[in-house]
C-alpha cells in the first residue's frame, strides 16, 4: 500500500508575516496521520517554515534546486546540499513553470534530480503536456519522454526514494482540472515506464496529481488507484482548503 501525500507549492508568494500567518493556521487544523504533509515555500522563507513547524508532522521542501550538488561559484543559485542543511527533505524539480518560463529541458531536469539525490534530498518530479500536446494526442508521449530522460540519467533505483507528480499544463492556475479518468490513465501509464525498468519501485512509487486540485475535487482525484496524491499550488495558501485536502486524501 502506498501511503498518500499532499503537498504545497506556494510558489512566488508569501511574506515574513502572512508565512507566519499561514503556518500557525495549519498548526490549528486536524491533519490525517496516515497522509505524509508537506509545504514548499519560497526559498526565502524555508528556514522561518521549518522552525515553525518544528515538532510538527509537516515536513518541508524546496521548489528548485542547482545543477551542481555541492558548493562553489554559482551565484544565485542554491544547492541540495544547501537546501538539506537548511532542513528541507523535499525538492521539486521540472515543474513546468520552470520548465516552459525559465527554458528547463528534460537533461537540466534530470541533473537536478540527480543533485537532489546524490545530496539525500528527495526530488519530486513534475510532468505534464501542454494543451496543445493534449490536442494532438501526445500526452503520454510526452509525459514518458519526461520520465524516461530521468530514468536514463539517474537509473531506475534513484525512483524509489523519489516522487512524480503529473501536473497537466493546461490545469495548472487555470480551474480546469484534469478529469478523474484522465488522470487515472496519465498515472498508469507513467507507472508502466517505470515498471518496464523495475517493477518492484513502479509499484511503490507514489505518483501525485497537480492542476486546480481544490476541496470539492480532490478526494474523487485521490480514489483512483494510481493517484497516491496531490500537489497544491493555488488551494495549498489557504490552510482550510489545503487542510480539506489533505482529509480527502486521509479517507
Ligand atoms: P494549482 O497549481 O493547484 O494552482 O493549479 C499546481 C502546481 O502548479 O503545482
Amino acid at each position: 500500500m502506498r501511503r498518500k501525500m499532499v503537498a504545497g507549492n506556494w510558489k512566488m508568494n508569501g511574506t515574513r508575516t502572512s508565512v507566519a500567518e499561514l503556518i500557525s493556521s495549519l498548526k490549528r487544523e486536524e491533519l490525517p496521520s496516515g497522509v505524509d504533509v508537506a509545504v514548499f515555500p519560497s526559498s526565502l522563507h524555508i528556514a522561518q517554515v521549518v522552525g515553525e513547524l518544528e515538532g510538527s508532522a509537516i515536513s518541508v521542501g524546496a521548489q528548485d534546486c542547482a545543477e551542481e550538488c555541492g558548493f562553489g561559484a554559482f551565484t544565485g543559485e542554491e544547492s541540495s546540499a544547501q537546501l538539506l542543511d537548511a532542513g528541507c527533505t523535499w525538492v521539486l524539480v521540472g515543474h513546468s513553470e520552470r520548465r516552459l518560463l525559465l527554458g528547463e529541458g528534460d537533461e537540466v531536469v534530470s541533473r537536478k534530480f540527480s543533485a537532489a539525490q546524490a545530496s539525500g534530498l528527495r526530488p519530486i518530479l513534475c510532468v505534464g503536456e501542454t494543451f496543445d500536446e493534449r490536442q494532438a494526442g501526445r500526452t503520454l508521449e510526452v509525459v514518458s519522454r519526461q520520465i524516461s530522460c530521468v530514468l536514463d540519467v539517474v537509473g531506475v533505483a534513484a525512483f524509489e526514494f523519489a516522487v512524480v507528480a503529473y501536473e497537466p499544463v493546461w490545469a495548472i492556475g487555470s480551474g480546469l482540472s484534469a478529469t478523474p479518468g484522465q488522470a487515472q490513465r496519465v498515472h498508469a501509464a507513467i507507472r508502466g515506464v517505470v515498471a518496464r525498468r523495475d517493477p518492484a519501485i513502479a509499484e511503490g512509487l507514489r505518483i501525485l496529481y497537480g492542476g486546480s486540485v481544490k476541496a470539492e475535487n480532490a478526494a474523487e482525484l485521490f480514489s483512483q488507484v494510481d493517484v497516491d496524491g496531490g500537489l497544491i499550488g493555488g488551494a495549498s495558501l489557504n490552510a482550510n482548503d489545503f487542510s480539506a485536502i489533505c482529509r480527502a486524501a486521509g479517507n
